[in-house]
């Protein structure tokens, strides 16, 4: 499958400079959804990662991250921009490939005996995964790895991120 194909580039969204890699013409393809999730189910499996929860970033995290907690049999947890969880909440600061913000949990969310395995839709900077993974260390919980649809190569997220698996099914 073609995921590129169904991945559309927009020049210069949402600053001068940065290709937009969107992900609307994927999910709007039900075969190129289906074999999305199918593939990171399948890379999972693969790389022996069970986690009792998958945790997901607002907003595109969510997208992949609930369906592949259901294929996998995992709880999905998400984690959001700021003053939009309702309970009690752990929050870091981190910063993108065009801002700065910060994200949240909920405090009783997990507890330290869970493992866990974050996605995302892409990874630029790695910031926003390595925020997270500051957020689970907080709460104490294993953190299995990580999976993406997308990685951005040039920008060496990998780097920040902590010496773990990491899955991803299209690089740029
Ligand atoms: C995007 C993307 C990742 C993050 C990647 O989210 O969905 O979460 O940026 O960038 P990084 O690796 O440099 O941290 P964004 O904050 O634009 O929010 P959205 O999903 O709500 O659009
Ligand atoms: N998040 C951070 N950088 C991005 C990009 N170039 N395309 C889509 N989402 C992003």
């Amino acid at each position: 499958m073609d995921l590129k194909g169904l991945i559309r580039d927009i020049p210069d969204f949402p600053k001068p400079g940065i290709v937009f890699r969107d992900i609307t013409t994927l999910l709007s393809n039900a075969d190129g959804l289906r074999y999305t999730i199918d593939t990171l189910m399948e890379k999972c499996q693969a790389a022996n990662l069970s986690p009792d929860y998958i945790v997901g970033m607002e907003s595109r995290g969510f997208l992949f991250g609930v369906p592949l907690a259901y294929q996998l049999n995992a709880g999905f947890i998400p984690v959001r921009k700021p003053g939009k969880l309702p309970a009690a909440v752990h929050q870091v600061e981190y910063e993108l490939e065009y801002g700065t913000d910060s994200l949240e949990i909920h405090q009783d969310a997990l507890e330290n005996h869970h493992s866990v395995l974050i996605v995302d839709d892409l990874m630029a900077t790695g910031g926003t995964a390595k925020a997270t993974a500051d957020l689970l260390e907080k709460i104490g919980c294993n953190v299995l790895g990580f999976a993406f649809i997308i990685e951005l190569k040039g920008l060496q997220g990998r780097k920040k991120l902590p010496n773990l698996p990491i899955i991803t099914l299209v690089e740029y």
